[in-house]
């Protein structure tokens, strides 16, 4: 298989540039679109009884399912239990019967992704997984695969794949939602518009990356930069960060705002960049309140948000302007202005972008 870079410097570029086409084949899998309807695949479980969905997954595939439970809560109103598969295959947590697990991996070759269904299918779980390799071990020990469509990720930091995984991941929260009875046929058509929505809205975020060239030389200089978000912006806030010290090296931390005060305030001062995640949703004005905290400390506050940065009431570094969405598609749009900070710092810092150091595509060893 041959995959090149097309007129651009590096993979993870064309990837990310990738993300309106193959978020829309993936939402095309799982949308009627004529009918605004979600149909999943046959899972094999009666979708309106299941007890609880368990999660895992690792690195940001683990951010994915974490966007993912705050939909399935909010949206289908099915307890998620989520956790990381090296420590989910470990602690022996008991899973409750007739349950769904579902398994998020983009190579579905991971180790401990790997091991973890491993332990859900012994323990009487039905196993779905989001896959990106059809043909994966993972893909084929599952009961059902919702497969995503972003095509061959070569670059080590995963930038389509991840925002295909969070396509999937809403449908079949709304799929979850209807069987249940949680949203209605009018909510779920307003969903699947949001949802047809992203792919364009995504397109008008990759015009121009002058703003994340220059915010490059902040963060390039910075010893330490705090990621904050709050709801689903906190898997955000995390994955924003994780992207950043992968290929740039800067350590970089992800918060939930609402925990600043408890420990990541102490870190702050003029030196310290901190990214807030933060859409007009209804969880704004909470998290303005720890931007304001941050401010009163001289942090250099870069806000990625839609909302009139009058609202904020305090300075600003920068302010990464997203559209106006949907709230049910914001963790897809947000995903793109933290890709282009991490990929546009890590290039004026020289770092191997597609491959850096010490990190492998797939961990495929414990
Ligand atoms: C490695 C990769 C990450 C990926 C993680 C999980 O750490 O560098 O980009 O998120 O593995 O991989 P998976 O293939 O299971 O999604």
């Amino acid at each position: 298989l041959l995959v090149d870079k097309g007129n651009h410097r590096h993979f993870m570029a064309k990837e990310i540039h990738e993300q309106p086409e193959v978020i829309s084949h993936t939402l095309s899998n799982y949308l009627d679109m004529a009918n605004g309807r979600v149909s999943i695949p046959d899972l094999g479980i009666d979708l309106a009884t299941v007890p609880r969905v368990t999660i895992s997954a690792c690195g940001t595939a683990y951010y994915a399912g974490l966007v993912g439970k705050y939909w399935i809560e909010r949206y289908a109103r099915v307890p998620v239990e989520i956790d990381i598969a090296s420590e989910l295959r470990y602690r022996e947590a008991p899973l409750p019967e007739g349950g769904l697990a579902l398994f998020v991996s983009q190579s579905g070759e991971t180790a401990d992704t790997l091991a973890t269904l491993r332990y859900a299918r012994a323990n009487g779980q039905r196993i779905a997984s989001i896959v990106n390799v059809r043909t994966s071990t993972i893909a084929r020990e599952s009961d059902a695969v919702l497969p995503t469509l972003a095509g061959p990720e070569i670059g080590v930091a995963s930038t389509k794949a991840f925002t295909c995984q969070l396509s999937a991941l809403a449908c079949l929260a709304i799929a979850l939602g209807r069987a249940r009875g949680a949203i209605s046929e009018e909510q779920e058509q307003e969903l699947v518009s949001a949802l047809i929505e992203v792919p364009r809205l995504i397109s008008t975020m990759l015009v121009d990356e002058t703003p994340y060239v220059e915010l490059a030389h902040l963060l390039s200089k910075a010893r330490d930069v705090l990621y904050l978000g709050r709801g689903l912006s906190y898997p955000l806030a995390l994955e924003g960060a994780l992207k950043l010290k992968e290929i740039s090296y800067i350590h970089a931390e992800g918060y939930a705002a609402g925990e600043l005060k408890h420990g990541p305030i102490a870190l702050i001062d003029e030196a310290v960049p901190v990214i807030v995640v933060a859409p007009e949703d209804d969880l704004l004005e909470k998290t303005i309140s720890n931007v304001q905290e941050v401010a009163a400390r001289g942090g250099q506050i870069v806000l990625i948000s839609n909302a009139d940065p009058e609202k904020i009431g305090c300075e600003l570094a920068a302010h990464i302007k997203i559209p106006d969405a949907h709230p049910l598609t914001y963790p897809l749009i947000s995903a793109v202005p933290v890709q282009l900070l991490a990929y546009h710092t890590a290039v004026l810092m020289g770092t191997d972008v597609d491959q850096p150091r010490n990190l492998a595509k797939s961990v495929t060893v414990e």
